[in-house]
């Protein structure tokens, strides 16, 4: 099975895009990148998610993350369809915000694991699922998820798991169920409860449990 694993350095790809020809790295920089994959343009459940993605896009910014899309069709589609995805998104006299890439040979979604199966076009060609692929600073990737083509993405669940990852970066701390930004977060069990005291100041609170373990180690980052 192809694919990519977490800590993997991430493919240096060349690939056209709506701006032009890019090698990936040199696109990234220093920045943190997410790159999305729909399955084709002109579709529904597609359209809404990159009007999602142009509206939240100054909160990608505002994180440093650089946003790249993909689907397997071809430079001047995607440019045509971006107009529909600005009209959708009530932002038609804007340009979409971030480049998508023309994976239009399937070459990136077969490199990447991202096709899927049970979609494909009228000729019977596999069709891209909806991958998301976050890459730290280190070119490496730091998140994956893969959602069927049926099933539409959360926006403001990628811009949470962007905020852990980036906290949990540079803080050995780790992000409890649903956690937000400002919310108390859990000390990692690799750090002893001398290194968690000299490491957080604002103190850190376990919480009791039956087995009498003390594990759930909780402080504000
Ligand atoms: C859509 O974006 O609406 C879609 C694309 C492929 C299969 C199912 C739905």
């Amino acid at each position: 099975m192809p694919g990519l694993l977490l800590g993997d350095v991430f493919p240096n790809f060349d690939a056209d895009t709506t701006i032009g020809r890019i090698k990936f790295h040199d696109f990234l920089g220093s920045s943190w990148g997410v790159l999305f994959s729909h399955p084709r343009d002109f579709t529904p459940v597609c359209t809404t998610e990159l009007a999602c993605a142009a509206k939240v896009s100054d909160e990608f910014k505002k994180r440093g993350v650089k946003m790249i899309a993909l689907s397997v069709d071809s430079v001047e589609d995607h440019r045509n369809w971006s107009k529909d995805v600005m009209a959708f998104s009530n932002a038609a006299e804007s340009t979409l915000p971030f480049p998508i890439i023309a994976d239009d040979k399937r070459e990136l979604a077969v490199q990447l694991g991202m096709l899927d199966p049970d979609e494909r076009d009228k000729d019977g060609m596999p069709l891209t699922a909806r991958c998301v692929f976050v890459i730290g600073p280190d070119k490496k990737l730091k998140l994956s998820i893969l959602y069927p083509a049926t099933t539409g993405r959360n926006f403001d669940e990628l811009l949470r798991v962007i905020d852990s990852l980036q906290l949990t970066a540079q803080k050995k701390v780790a992000t409890p169920v649903d956690w937000k930004p400002g919310d108390k977060v859990m000390v990692i069990p690799s750090l002893s409860d001398a290194e968690a005291a000299a490491l957080f100041p604002n103190g850190v609170t376990t919480k009791e449990v039956p087995s009498g373990k003390k594990y759930l180690r909780f402080t504000q980052p």
